[in-house]
């Protein structure tokens, strides 16, 4: 499979997006780093200059419909090869009433969800009509089983699998591969504000390496890690009652 040549990646400022854009970073890679904090972007563009790539910063908020016109303008003076649709947002129950607030459930569903499919879908159509191209969508461990203390987290996770999934069905023959990236915890912003067990939490770095593997096997679904997102699996065909007990072990509760 040949290297991408033009990376787009949304959410680029920091954590795991910064990590993704620092490993696609070198000589002949333009990136098109996508987010709504121009200073984080500058501080990640600047690495990823000095690895020599190509460097261009978009700023837009997934969340709005000027996310599509950012993207179809980068398309057409850089035709993406992979486009990444990282930028998400947490969400789950307050530490104070147990109840999920709904200002972020909603912000969790707009951006993880709706944001990622403004993204996704017209950067597709593009890819389509040329016949070739690549799509991930950062999913999560959250989106395999429904998790009452991260409702909309967990709604908008599976949103973005099933469609990501249906994609890469549809675009195929169009020569448009699509993968949906399921990871466990990883050492960020996003996951410093959770109290509560993070098995297996990775590095950034450790998670960015695993996606570029993935991506170039064109997997369905890259995930990590595998041992702890088939235990999840499988409490979607346990009865309730014994789910009910499992699930409290990895609560967890969140700060504003
Ligand atoms: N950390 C984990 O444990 C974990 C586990 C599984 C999956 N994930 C997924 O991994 C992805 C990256 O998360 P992270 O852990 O790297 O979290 P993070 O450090 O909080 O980074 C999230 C990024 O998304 C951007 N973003 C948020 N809302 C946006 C919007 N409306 N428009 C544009 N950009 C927006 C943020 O940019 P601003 O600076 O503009 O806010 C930030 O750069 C997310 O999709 C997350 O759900 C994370």
């Amino acid at each position: 499979m040949n290297k991408p040549g033009v990376v787009v990646i949304t959410g680029a400022g920091g954590g795991l997006g910064a990590a993704l854009a620092n490993i696609y970073a070198a000589q002949g890679v333009t990136l098109g780093l996508v987010g709504r904090d121009e200073v984080k972007l500058r501080r990640v563009a600047d690495d990823c200059r000095a690895k020599g790539a190509n460097t261009e910063i978009l700023l837009a908020d997934v969340t709005t419909p000027e996310i599509e016109e950012v993207l179809r303008a980068f398309d057409a003076a850089h035709p993406i090869d992979l486009l990444i649709a990282n930028a998400g947002v947490t969400s789950g129950i307050s530490p104070l009433d147990g109840l999920e607030p709904w200002d972020t459930a909603r912000r969790a569903a707009e951006t993880n969800f709706m944001g990622a499919l403004r993204t996704i879908g017209p950067v597709a159509g593009l890819m389509a009509a040329r016949g070739h191209g690549q799509i991930a969508g950062i999913g999560s461990l959250a989106g395999l089983v429904p998790l009452p203390f991260s409702p909309a987290y967990s709604a908008s996770k599976a949103g973005l699998e099933t469609y990501v999934l249906a994609l890469r069905h549809l675009l195929a023959p169009k020569g448009v591969r699509l993968s949906v990236v399921i990871l466990g915890y990883v050492e960020t912003d996003m996951s410093r504000r959770l109290s509560g067990p993070k098995p297996f939490l990775i590095t950034p770095a450790e998670a960015a390496m695993k996606i570029r593997s993935g991506l170039a096997r064109n997997k369905a679904r890259i995930t990590h890690p595998v041992v702890f997102a088939v235990g999840i699996r499988c409490l979607n065909i346990l009865p309730e009652w014994l789910v009910r007990l499992i699930l409290p072990a990895f609560a967890f509760t969140i700060s504003r």
